[in-house]
């Protein structure tokens, strides 16, 4: 476990017999300093913290997958956002590295802001280790004699997933497995420590074909319980629960966890559930520190146009140029990550604070604008004034010709919009590019 306080790195040995981390005196563990209570709760930050979340030392908010691409930015602003924050990855698709980046930034910014540095600490485990997370809950479980169980933990952000669409469709079975048992087990164990309140890392694909319909996708167009809505028009519409052409087993795990959840959240009033429909994330943390650096070939558009900026791959391949938009190329809302992540913040904040219409709800995380292939390319070239190398082929399989969010329940209900362009995406790639050595 690594643990950061104010600076120091409590490190020990991944958690592979769910033993506990080495006691305090091991060389190989120190101690876990006793949380001073004294400097969080002066008045001017326990202000702060009801504005921002800052928790008591006491309070923390798990994060699963936090090592990966968005996890990791979205614990670097949890810990800019003063919320303690815990870590669990198995390291299937980040690097520990990403643990001393994330501490850094996030010292850097407290240091600049004159404010305490949360209490961040990681566990080399993966979610489904049932017997290695009792373990850690354990650890932060609170006395609690004859009501309901109680725990430090606060809340929890699950991004801990398999997400490669074309890996789904050959190895179906591993996707079921991962993403949608071990959710069911996951939330049954933090069902019995009583940590009921849940932000699912969900996805545009649940949209599945409705995305061709050319127009914003509002999040009534998948809803899981016969709903009512009204439309901006003012009409209102009686939508019945279900999905619309989900085209691959990763986006139908994404909308089997969230049918999972939205009965979870039914059966037992105690949970406070949200799920998060991510469009295309881009981009990069400003100190370039963090870059998307996936284990194994990527697929998505941005990654593999960095595999070509950096020689890695000859061209670029644009999948479909008779698309029916203005350039021939598929339109998405490609979204920066950091922008993403805030949107966690402020889904957090909503449910932490019981701000929520309804006790599962969710979320499109979007700019609500589309931009094409081409000028994705187009706005990389002008960020690294360098042409990249492409080629038009066929389209590929599952593939849409738009996907763009509505954005504005989130901008209703969380308080949450972007604010970051395609330009600073791809102007923060190449930061990461040049201080990875990637680019002179
Ligand atoms: C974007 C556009 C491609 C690569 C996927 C998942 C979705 C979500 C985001 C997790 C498309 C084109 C791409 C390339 C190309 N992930 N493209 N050449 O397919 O919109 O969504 O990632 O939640 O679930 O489905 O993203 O980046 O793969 O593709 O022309 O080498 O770029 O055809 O039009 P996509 P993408």
């Amino acid at each position: 476990m690594f643990q950061f306080n104010s600076g120091d790195m409590i490190v020990s040995p991944p958690r592979s017999d769910s033993s506990s981390p080495a006691p305090a005196s091991s060389p190989s563990g120190f101690s876990t300093p006793a949380t001073s209570s004294s400097v969080l709760f002066d008045n001017a930050i326990s202000n702060l913290s009801i504005l921002q979340g800052l928790l008591s030392d006491d309070q923390y908010v798990l994060v699963t997958g936090g090592l990966g691409y968005i996890g990791s930015h979205t614990t670097l602003e949890l810990l800019k956002a003063n919320y303690n924050v815990i870590v669990i990855d198995n390291l299937s698709n980040a690097f520990e590295s990403v643990v001393d980046r994330i501490n850094l930034l996030a010292k850097q910014h407290h240091e600049k802001e004159g404010t305490p540095m949360p209490i961040f600490k990681y566990y080399c485990q993966d979610y489904q280790d049932t017997d290695a997370l009792r373990s850690l809950l354990d650890e932060y479980k609170l006395p609690s004699r004859w009501g309901a169980p109680k725990s430090k933990i606060i809340g929890v952000i699950h991004f801990a997933a398999h997400k490669a669409v074309e890996e789904s469709i050959r190895n179906p079975l591993k996707y079921y497995s991962n993403n949608v048992r071990g959710l069911i087990d996951f939330v049954g164990t933090l069902d019995e420590y009583g940590i009921k309140t849940f932000i699912f890392s969900s996805s545009a694909t649940v949209y599945g074909t409705l995305a061709t319909s050319g127009s914003p996708l509002r999040e009534e167009l998948c809803v899981h319980k016969t709903e009512v809505v009204e439309h901006p028009d003012g009409s209102r519409k009686t939508v019945q629960p279900g999905s619309t052409g989900i085209t691959n087993p990763y986006g139908r795990t994404k909308w089997m966890c969230e049918a999972i959840l939205s009965d979870l959240a039914l059966s037992d009033p105690e949970w406070t559930i949200v799920a998060l429909r991510y469009f295309n994330p881009i981009g990069c943390d400003s100190s370039g520190l963090l870059g998307e650096d996936p284990r194994g070939t990527p697929t998505n558009l941005l990654p593999v146009v960095v595999k070509v900026m950096t020689g890695q791959i000859p061209e670029l391949r644009v999948f479909g140029t008779d698309w029916d938009t203005d350039d021939g190329t598929a339109v998405r809302d490609f979204i920066h990550v950091t922008d993403l992540a805030q949107g966690h913040i402020a889904a957090l904040n909503a449910a932490v604070h019981g701000a929520l219409r309804e006790n599962f709800r969710t979320f499109n995380l979007g700019t609500g604008n589309g931009h094409s292939v081409m000028e994705v390319v187009e706005t990389m070239e002008k960020a690294t004034k360098k042409p990249i190398p492409r080629k038009a082929v066929d389209r590929r399989a599952g593939d849409v010709g738009y996907c763009v969010a509505a954005a504005g329940r989130s901008k209703d209900e969380l308080q949450w919009t972007t604010h970051k362009t395609l330009t600073d995406a791809c102007n923060d790639i190449c930061t990461f590019l040049k201080v990875s050595g990637h680019l002179g």
